[in-house]
């Protein structure tokens, strides 16, 4: 069959033959729809991701939408494996799967779940979420920040602010649903507006990490309106850095509650659990991302397109 297949953790995949798998004990062979090039694949591909092996080749890809020979469509999630998902036919667990209905959009499916699952599950798994809560999300602009808004605003956020560094998809998000609007890149106002929002905030979901963490506290802390009520700080992505200097007076000074939202701090069981919702949320026409079904014989030209493009790229064997 063929297959994108990852032979050095510093190249992109090629299109190249790969060998058709075979089922073992619990495993059902899939024909792929659709898998998608985001972060995580990139950083399984980079080896870079915290769960690697080192094991190469690699076809990567740690969910898609495939259909199984009895004719479900299912959209799955992949353990930590060298077959992913980006290949004409790939491996699954079934209990790490839904199905969908049979005339849903595989590409849209692909595209949307991850990036939504990244605020959906750190919603509804890690915390309490109360509606009426006011909302942070750090590194707004890409496809999980975009989700996030609009995650957020449909889960009855009270009032959502975003930050990022891209003035052009930071007004996108304004008309999705983003109260207020804090851009990074602008040095002279961006503490005194983090301070402002970060006054009152109850839930920030934070993409960003690095530097950013670090200075957002520095401005919000010292802001709080009132130093009990519960600041809920949820790291899920790491965009600006795998490590952020935190100041140990952030721990003291108010109430936050700094926690984690991924593989791990979720478990497998809870987070399929979400899957039939999410499914029926972001196919519910009333989520906007920008997705692009990309042929899997064009994956090296696509793989570095993803790098620079606001548009989930899905491939399509
Ligand atoms: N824990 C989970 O469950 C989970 C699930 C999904 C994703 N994630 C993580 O969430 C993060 C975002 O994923 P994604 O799908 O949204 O990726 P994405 O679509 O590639 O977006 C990343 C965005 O980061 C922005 N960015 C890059 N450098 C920046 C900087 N220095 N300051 C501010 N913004 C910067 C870029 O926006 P501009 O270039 O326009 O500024 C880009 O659009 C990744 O780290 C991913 O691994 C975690």
């Amino acid at each position: 069959m063929r297959a994108a297949v990852v032979t050095s953790f510093n190249a992109a995949p090629q299109c190249q033959e790969f060998p058709t798998p075979v089922a073992g004990e619990g495993e059902m062979v899939v024909t792929v729809l659709a898998s998608a090039i985001h972060p995580r694949v990139r950083s399984q591909a980079d080896g870079s991701h915290y769960t690697s092996t080192d094991e190469l080749p690699l076809v990567p890809g740690i969910d898609g939408v495939g259909r199984t020979a009895e004719g479900e469509v299912r959209y799955f999630i992949l353990p930590d494996t060298a077959l992913g998902a980006m290949a004409e036919q790939t491996l699954i667990d079934p209990r790490r799967s839904v199905v969908l209905p049979g005339d849903i959009d595989p590409v849209l499916i692909a595209a949307a779940m991850n990036p939504a699952m990244s605020s959906w599950i750190a919603l509804r798994r890690r915390i309490d979420f109360t509606p009426g809560s006011r909302v942070l999300i750090m590194g707004a602009t890409g496809n999980a920040g975009r989700m996030a808004v609009q995650v957020a605003r449909r889960s009855g956020a009270g009032h959502i602010a975003v930050a990022g560094r891209n003035p052009h998809q930071l007004a996108q998000l304004a008309s999705l649903g983003a109260d207020a609007v804090i851009d990074l890149g602008c040095s002279e106002t961006v503490a005194h507006e983090l301070a402002a929002v970060g006054r009152d905030v109850d839930v920030v979901l934070d993409y960003l990490w690095g530097e950013w963490a670090s200075k957002a506290l520095y401005a919000i802390v010292p802001a709080r309106d009132d130093d009990a009520q519960q600041l809920t700080w949820i790291q899920i992505g790491s965009i600006t850095g795998p490590e952020s200097p935190i100041p140990s007076a952030a721990l003291r000074a108010c109430n936050l509650r700094l926690i984690g939202s991924g593989q791990g701090s979720v478990s497998p069981h809870d987070i399929v659990t979400e899957l039939p919702a999410l499914a029926t949320e972001v196919t519910s026409g009333e989520y906007d991302l920008p997705v692009r079904a990309v042929p899997l014989d064009d994956v090296t030209a696509a793989w570095e397109e993803a790098a620079t493009t606001d548009t989930r790229l899905v491939l399509t064997p």
